[in-house]
């Protein structure tokens, strides 16, 4: 098969702490690739891509597009507003012309949880899950593995911290299952509104209080407030919110001197981060952007049957 030893990339969950580690490794190799003169290599030569995103999305589409184009892959994006989606067309007739045109990996985002794991079942096609309803953000989780363990060498010790609205957030149920099989502490922060019972699930720390929490941690990873996701108000403003669980310049202050902030995008600059705080040399926001396009490299690497790599010069893998 391949050395993560499945056709399809559909959750978290299911990947081992060697499996993460091995996906960071090829990550690395890959990021020297992307960052050289000539970025393309020959992995996905004669094999067709094809982008299926059924939610907006700039840096998860693009990332993969990219990636993939840098493997020398043939890349098709269905563009759902204005393809036969929006004339009826059910998802498994999409996905059954896909597979008439030969594409060999499918990125799909869903709004609907699972439907990635729907695909898989019906088609032959690795799918790789670009995000699905509240469910799973498997890539993001790997990008901002790897955006950590280029700082910081382990995971294991730090305590990371999720914070806002959790509630609706795949990256947060994502992030938090592969920081802990790395060994770190995850406390996860926001109103009671927006950090529901089932969290304590994962065995995470929660608390409603940012003002506690900041001072303790080692990384603080910002989400955004996605109000397309809610029904009706789930806090009094967004001023009232901005003041207890915002990332604002004085929360900073009382911060580790060497913490690192992080946010998957896209940001309300003002609303859950302020500007110096999104644009502090503390900030891997943008290098995160950077690392996405080496870890979709990665994974398409690794499904495709590509080897691990032996070389163990700065080894990230630890
Ligand atoms: N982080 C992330 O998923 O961003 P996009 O919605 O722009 O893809």
């Amino acid at each position: 098969m391949n050395a993560l030893n499945r056709k399809d990339l559909l959750d978290i969950k299911s990947l081992s702490k060697d499996e993460i580690l091995l996906i960071c490794k090829t990550a690395k190799y890959f990021k020297d690739v992307f960052t050289r003169d000539v970025k393309t290599v020959p992995v996905l030569r004669g094999k067709t891509v094809c982008t299926l995103f059924y939610e907006p999305s700039t840096r998860t589409r693009l990332s993969f597009e990219l990636a993939a184009k840098m493997l020398s892959a043939n890349t098709i994006n269905v563009p759902v507003t204005t393809s036969s989606v929006v004339k009826g067309e059910s998802l498994i007739d999409t996905v059954r012309t896909l597979e008439a045109m030969k594409a060999d990996y499918i990125v799909m985002r869903h709004a609907a949880s699972l439907a990635p794991h729907f695909l898989s079942k019906n088609i032959d096609a690795s799918v790789i899950n670009g995000g699905d309803g509240f469910h799973a953000h498997p890539t993001q989780a790997l990008l901002d593995t790897y955006s950590i363990l280029e700082k910081r060498e382990t995971l294991a010790g730090l305590h990371i911290g999720i914070i806002g609205d959790i509630k609706h957030s795949r990256v947060a149920r994502s992030d938090l299952i592969a920081f802990q099989k790395l060994g770190a502490k995850v406390t996860l922060c926001g109103p009671p509104t927006l950090l529901p019972d089932e969290f304590k699930q994962y065995g995470v720390d929660m608390t409603y209080n940012l003002d506690e929490l900041l001072p303790e941690l080692d990384v603080v990873n910002m989400l955004r407030i996605q109000r397309e996701r809610q029904k009706g108000s789930l806090f009094p403003s967004i001023r009232e919110y901005n003041l207890l669980y915002a990332l604002t310049e004085e929360r900073f202050s009382k911060c580790k001197s060497d913490v690192i902030i992080m946010h998957p995008g896209p940001m309300n600059r003002g609303i859950e981060i302020d500007d110096a705080v999104a644009d502090h040399p503390n900030s891997i926001i943008n290098e995160q952007v950077t690392n996405g396009v080496a870890v979709r490299m990665a994974v398409f690497y690794l499904l495709a049957g590509g080897a691990p790599f032996q070389d163990e010069e700065g080894d990230i893998s630890k």
